[in-house]
């Protein structure tokens, strides 16, 4: 296990912190798990501490998971909307009055408290792919107090934290486990690729035989796709890219179907910036769901995952998701993964922020 530098850290991809680490990260997730399961008080830990949350985009998880997370710690979240401070901006997006330059607000909050985190993609950074990752980025090189990244347009590594916590606990290695990370049909192509591009990179890091299932369209960053590779080459694992959402699922310990948009939503040169396109594509797809048939071929002791908010319906059959205390086979673990969030950012916090 490695002990040392750990505190001071950002934490804005899982791509900066190597696998002994992350498996010091999950070492630390479940020690808290089980110190909160038995009512034993660990708010020694950020006592006095304070972390700022910024958020651009809705929530559910990540606010309530990092705000009852500092409480635990011992320490205080500060929710912030950005419209109600003056709007976090880099250079050429400042508004007079209405923004504050990034470079300002990391100082300011690093003189005040302790960390900062951050929501942005999408809409805020109207889809240029790896400007949320960016703005990020820059609160980073100014603040002196770590940076966490609580889902950018890029990676949402809090969350990948989590889904490799609930593949470890289900089956206690990733050695031989097939992950397959799936695309399914949502009626809105807002959703960004963050979650399946941290899922994989987590799961090939950590030696899962992995799979990436998505029609043509909904390609990922390749350079995501070549660390994946060579993460499986380095734990002599596998990672493939398929177009066949069942022949995928096939003998699947793992299925973790969802949605994400089309590289036609993006702004140019990664994508056309047409939405209107971008959505006559998702629709093509509408099969892509996950129902009991579809869980029928994984293993028959695989897990459904899917990060929340899920589209019920759509990605996924109540029949599927609901299916979380089956007397034998397959199950849904989305309540289990949705708890792990508390405590791997519990794990990070503690680490990072000490
Ligand atoms: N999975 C996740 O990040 O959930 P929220 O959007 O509710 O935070």
């Amino acid at each position: 296990m490695k002990t040392e530098s750990f505190r001071g850290r950002d934490f804005i991809t899982l791509l900066e912190w190597s696998k002994e680490e992350v498996e010091t990260i999950l070492d630390v997730a479940l020690d808290l798990k089980r110190r909160f399961a038995l009512g034993e008080p660990h708010d020694h830990l950020l006592r006095g501490k304070t972390l700022f949350m910024i958020f651009y985009n809705q929530s559910l998880r990540t606010r309530n998971s990092f705000e009852a997370g500092m409480t635990q710690l011992g320490g205080h979240a500060h929710f912030l909307d950005p419209g109600k401070i003056y709007t976090p901006a880099l250079p050429g997006r400042e508004v007079a009055y209405s923004t504050e330059r990034v470079s300002d607000v990391a100082r300011v909050l690093s003189r005040m408290g302790h960390g900062i985190a951050i929501r942005c993609y999408g809409d805020p950074v109207d889809w240029v792919y790896g400007g949320a990752n960016e703005l990020i980025r820059n609160f980073a090189y100014w603040a002196d107090i770590p940076v966490l990244n609580m889902e950018c347009d890029k990676y949402h590594p809090f969350q990948a934290l989590a889904d490799i916590l609930t593949v470890k606990e289900k089956f206690g290695t990733f050695k031989g486990t097939r992950f397959v990370m799936s695309w399914a049909y949502s009626p809105s192509v807002h959703k960004p690729r963050a979650v399946p591009q941290s899922a994989i990179i987590a799961a090939t890091m950590m030696g899962c035989d992995t799979v990436l299932a998505h029609p043509p369209e909904m390609e990922l960053d390749p350079e995501v796709l070549e660390v994946c590779r060579k993460h499986a080459a380095m734990n002599g694992s596998s990672f493939t890219v398929t177009h066949d959402f069942e022949e995928a699922a096939r003998g699947a310990h793992v299925l973790y179907p969802k949605a994400w948009a089309p590289v036609q939503m993006f702004k140019p040169p990664v994508g056309v910036d047409d939405p209107k396109l971008a959505q006559e594509v998702f629709d093509r797809y509408k099969s892509w769901k996950a129902t009991r048939e579809y869980m029928a071929l994984a293993d028959k002791n695989a897990i459904y995952m899917h990060c929340l908010p899920a589209d019920r319906g759509w990605e996924v059959e109540d029949e599927v998701i609901d299916n979380t205390d089956p007397p034998t086979g397959w199950r849904s673990v989305v309540y289990d993964q949705a708890e792990n969030r508390l405590h791997v950012q519990k794990a990070v916090m503690a680490l990072v922020m000490r």
